[in-house]
This record gives structure tokens, C-alpha cells and sequence, in this order.
């Protein structure tokens, strides 16, 4: 694993830029595996900064998204579908054919199925992903099955705290479940980077570098991947030894 510790969230997603971009720029037609949520932000915007000032190319690129929640419209403004076309998709030049995402209504069950069947088409050469206060990756909450592929979650309480946020500081209106790439799913990429920063998710990181794996807290399941890229500010390093 290949931990770099950081000053501050900016310097974060610059450094997630670089091996972001070193990516795009050696492989034109590379397949990205896409998170939500704050940790990327910053490295969204300076990947639309990049993609305009130096014109580089996202034409031939696929991209698959971790999850998204259930039950909400695609239009509705906290889908994970709103938010990557307002943070990314609607300011490089991907092809709409190429943007996988998951969709959380109709027949659930089906619908995993078909999107663990499209992903496996392909190789995900980076994957990104953020990770929750209690150890998540995608939405695969403390006890899901290491041998998971894309499935139909119950949001553990304090996911859902922490994303009321984003619904008006009201619990209530955050769903209650998701549809997310399963740990199996998540470990096929070739390599991983996941950003952090703050001090709610020193824990997390914590258990990460010097944890048990174990299921409880699926994030240890990293150190059973051969390419490991986390990146964090001191915050978030603050519990290291
Ligand atoms: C988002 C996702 C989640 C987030 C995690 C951290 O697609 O899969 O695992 O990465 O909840 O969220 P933030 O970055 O908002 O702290």
C-alpha cells in the first residue's frame, strides 16, 4: 500500500489529479471506476480545469460509478447521477454511451445483475473511492461478505447521519437503502485510490493501515490488493503510528 500523507484537502486532490490524469494520458480508452460524495470534489474540479485548459481527452473513456441510491429520480438533486454530471460528466467531453451508472428503482435485483454483467466487460483500470466514517467502500457497510458483487444495501445509521447533510440536516429524508459495486467487484480493479481527509475518518484510515481485515470494517479488505494508492490529509492521518 502506498500511503502519502498530505497538508490539506487540496493538496489531496491535486496529488489524486496527477495519478488520475497520468492515467487518462497514457490510455486513452481506459475504464474508470467513479465515487461520490465530498472526497472528490477537488479532484473533479481539477479534472474539468485540465480537460479545458489542456484539452485532455476523456472521448474514448468508460467510466462505472460505485452506487447510487434507491428510490430516488435520476433528476433528483442528490441522485448520484446529478452529481457526477454536475461535478464531471457535463464539463468534459466522455460520451453519454460510455457513463455507466447504477440505477436505483425499478427491479433491483435485475438491475444489479445487469450492471454487474456490463463492469465485468470490462477492467477497471482505477478505482476511486472515498471512505465512510464506519469503514464503508461504496455503500458495502460493516459485515457485508468480502465476496459481494453489485447489491442492494440497507444504509447503516450512521451512513445515514452523516448524509443528512446533503438533505436538509433531516435524517428522514436521506433513503434509506442503495445499490452498490460489491467488495468482489471493487478488488477486480486493477488499482485503487482512495482519498480521505479529516479527522471523522481517522478511524477509518487508521484500520486501514494498521487494522485486522475483517468484514466489520470492509475497507481493511484493501490490503489484500496488490495496488493500493491512499491519500490522505494529516487530519485523517492524525490516529497513524
Ligand atoms: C460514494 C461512496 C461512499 C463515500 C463515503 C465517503 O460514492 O461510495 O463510500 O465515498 O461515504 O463520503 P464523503 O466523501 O462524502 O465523506
Amino acid at each position: 500500500m502506498n500511503l502519502i500523507v498530505c497538508e490539506n484537502y487540496e493538496e489531496v486532490s491535486q496529488k489524486a489529479f496527477e495519478i488520475m490524469k497520468e492515467i487518462v494520458a497514457s490510455k486513452p480508452n481506459a475504464t474508470l471506476g467513479l465515487a461520490t460524495g465530498s472526497s472528490p470534489i477537488g479532484l473533479y474540479k481539477k479534472m474539468v480545469e485540465d480537460h479545458q485548459k489542456h484539452n485532455t481527452s476523456y472521448e474514448a473513456i468508460t467510466s462505472f460509478n460505485l452506487d447510487e441510491y434507491v428510490g430516488l429520480s435520476k433528476d433528483h438533486p442528490e441522485s448520484y447521477y446529478s452529481f457526477m454530471y454536475h461535478n464531471l460528466f457535463d464539463h468534459i467531453n466522455i460520451k453519454e454511451e460510455n457513463i455507466h451508472l447504477p440505477q436505483g428503482n425499478g427491479e433491483l435485483e435485475q438491475r444489479c445483475n445487469e450492471y454487474e454483467a456490463e463492469i465485468a466487460k470490462y477492467v477497471v483500470d482505477i478505482q476511486l473511492l472515498g471512505v465512510g466514517r464506519n469503514g464503508h467502500i461504496g455503500f458495502n457497510e460493516p459485515g457485508t461478505p468480502f465476496t459481494q458483487t453489485t447489491h442492494i444495501v440497507t444504509l447503516d445509521d450512521k451512513t445515514i447521519q452523516d448524509n443528512a447533510r446533503f438533505f436538509n440536516n433531516n435524517v428522514n429524508e436521506v433513503p434509506t437503502q442503495a445499490i452498490t459495486m460489491g467488495i468482489a467487484t471493487i478488488m477486480k480493479a486493477k488499482k485503487v485510490l482512495l482519498i480521505a481527509s479529516g479527522e471523522n475518518k481517522a478511524e477509518a484510515i487508521y484500520n486501514l493501515v494498521h487494522g485486522e481485515i475483517r468484514e466489520e470494517c470492509p475497507v481493511t479488505v484493501l490490503q489484500k490488493h496488490a495496488d493500493v494508492v491512499v491519500i490522505v490529509d494529516k487530519a485523517a492521518a492524525s490516529n497513524l503510528k
